[in-house]
């Protein structure tokens, strides 16, 4: 079998920030091989049947060198007969890709996405991800419903993919990003985003001083302050640079509990009272070269920890108990927190708070302007477990079977990408499609190889592809070049990730 080379497409360089919607579409914008993808040629069972250019298609590479989606659902396509006769239930659907795959009545939604990411992928090899844009859009949608009307900046280190960044940017409704580094905020000001937040100090002497030295720059980027000594780490990296910097006050949210003896919610920032954060506000205000323009307080035992987690009935409860606390707290003491710097920067143009599993609760406060929130477009597993809301899992990626070791088994290559945050369970990645497989508890999801128990896995061949999903959002795209982007049953564009495009930023 003789094997063809053909080009996957490539995102170039992005020269403005949320002009064109359109910039993901492969087939308007043949941007040239940056990458090539090896398929081989396909049986001659696999023809075009539906009048309809599949995207491979569209992209120039002939419907020949396609492979088969070899053997969807353990059967090879021609011995894949349709469901008919003794069950009655069964509405016969043939898939759109003419394959001899048959949808029934009782085939779950999952099942049914299946069908779609496996046929949308059939000509790629895994390890692959993907995005699906349906998924993504409605996802979107209802971050939008939630937020009520107040605008969500998207926090970039849980999409960590320019076009995805520019997607959503050109919804009415997302405005502006929450970057993770300063190196990143640089570099996306330079690629037209004009309104970044950095949402954490940097001690980047480097990078603050091509901040300080271009007037560009300094208009765009936003960044994160909770301490005088900061200031003065900017001051020191100037190199002769003297545009004004932006900066944003970070309040803690933490809730404290027994006098201050317990404490829940992250370690951030050390300004906690209004009169302390006041402080610094005049701290930054009387001090050349700076500008208060923003307060950011992210209450991330509220928006980040789930408060219905299956199987723990009694955790939930106290998760629920812990956040009505928490909110009400919050709430008051950010809303005096508001008022005192207010009253030191009365030209204060945003006070940002909340993240994807809050958006509601924090939009509702009077005093907060924005909502930060990524995570719920692609929507991990860690935000499966939440009373408030429910999103549609957007971002998988595939790993190929390469063997059986025995029945009820498969091994898929790699699949150990464990997320950041305190070690757990909830922090790895879980087999998500075909339903019904689990990890080998003494193994786990491994570096190089991940046996894969249950029922299903008896249904698998050697190359048919698992799907996953990451724990968290973005971390994903650090284990992968290039996002294949899956609308209905195609691929209609393949973007790169930040470190596609060469930058690991953490
Ligand atoms: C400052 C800040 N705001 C908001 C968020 C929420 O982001 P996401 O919606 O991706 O969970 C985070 C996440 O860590 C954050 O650090």
């Amino acid at each position: 079998m003789e094997a063809r080379r053909a080009s996957v497409l490539m995102h170039p360089p992005l020269s403005s920030s949320r002009a064109d919607p359109e910039v993901v579409r492969a087939s308007d914008r043949p941007w040239g091989a940056a990458v090539t993808h090896t398929v081989g040629v396909a049986p001659p069972s696999v023809r075009h049947t539906t009048g309809k250019p599949y995207p491979w298609q569209r992209i120039g590479i002939p419907v020949e060198v396609v492979p088969a989606c070899a053997s969807l659902y353990g059967l090879a396509p021609l011995e894949r007969e349709p469901v008919d006769g003794t069950a009655a239930s069964a509405r016969n659907v043939p898939l759109p890709c003419g394959n001899h795959v048959w949808q029934s009545s009782s085939m779950t939604a999952r099942a049914a996405d299946r069908a779609r990411y496996d046929r949308a992928t059939a000509h790629l090899d895994a390890p692959l991800a993907i995005v699906d844009l349906d998924a993504f859009d409605s996802n979107a949608d209802d971050l939008l419903r939630r937020a009520g009307g107040k605008p969500i900046r998207v926090a970039s280190k849980s999409v960590r993919c320019r076009a995805l960044l520019e997607r959503v940017l050109a919804r009415e409704g997302f405005q502006g990003i929450m970057s993770f580094t300063l190196a990143e905020s640089l570099w996306l000001a330079r690629s037209g985003f004009e309104d970044v937040l950095l949402a954490y100090p940097s001690a980047d002497h480097e990078a603050f001083a091509e901040l300080t030295g271009d007037p560009k720059l300094a208009a765009a980027v936003t960044v994160m302050v909770d301490d005088p000594a900061q200031l003065q780490l900017i001051d020191n990296s100037r190199r002769g640079g003297t545009e004004v910097v932006r900066v944003c006050l970070e309040l803690d949210t933490s809730l404290k509990l027994l006098g201050g003896r317990v404490r829940v919610g992250a370690l951030r920032s050390p300004l906690r009272s209004p009169a302390q954060v006041a402080d610094m506000a005049r701290a930054v205000a009387g001090r050349p070269g700076f500008k208060l323009v923003g307060i950011m307080a992210y209450e991330g035992h509220i928006a980040g920890v789930g408060d219905s987690v299956a199987g723990r009935p009694l955790r939930s409860r106290a998760v629920r108990l812990m956040q009505a606390t928490a909110k009400k707290e919050l709430a008051a003491r950010r809303a005096e927190v508001v008022r005192a710097v207010r009253v030191v920067a009365p030209d204060l143009e945003f006070v940002n708070g909340g993240g994807t599993g809050s958006v509601q609760h924090t939009a509702a406060e009077d005093s907060v302007t924005e909502i930060g929130a990524g995570s719920g477009l692609y929507v991990p597993r860690l935000f499966d477990n939440y009373t408030s809301f429910s999103g549609r899992p957007a971002a998988l990626f595939a790993m190929p079977v390469v063997r059986r070791p025995g029945v009820g088994v498969v091994t898929v290559l790699g699949g150990g990408y464990p997320a950041s945050g305190a070690p757990g369970r909830d922090r790895l990645p879980v087999p998500y499609l075909p339903e019904g497989l689990r990890y080998d508890p003494q193994e786990g999801p491994g570096e190089v190889q991940t046996p894969l128990l249950g029922a299903p896995a008896d249904d698998l061949l050697l190359g048919d592809k698992v799907w996953f999903r990451h724990a968290k959002a973005g971390e994903l795209c650090e284990r992968f070049d290039v996002l294949h982007l899956v609308e209905g049953g195609e691929v209609t564009a393949t973007v790169p990730t930040y470190r596609g495009e060469g930058h690991t930023f953490l």
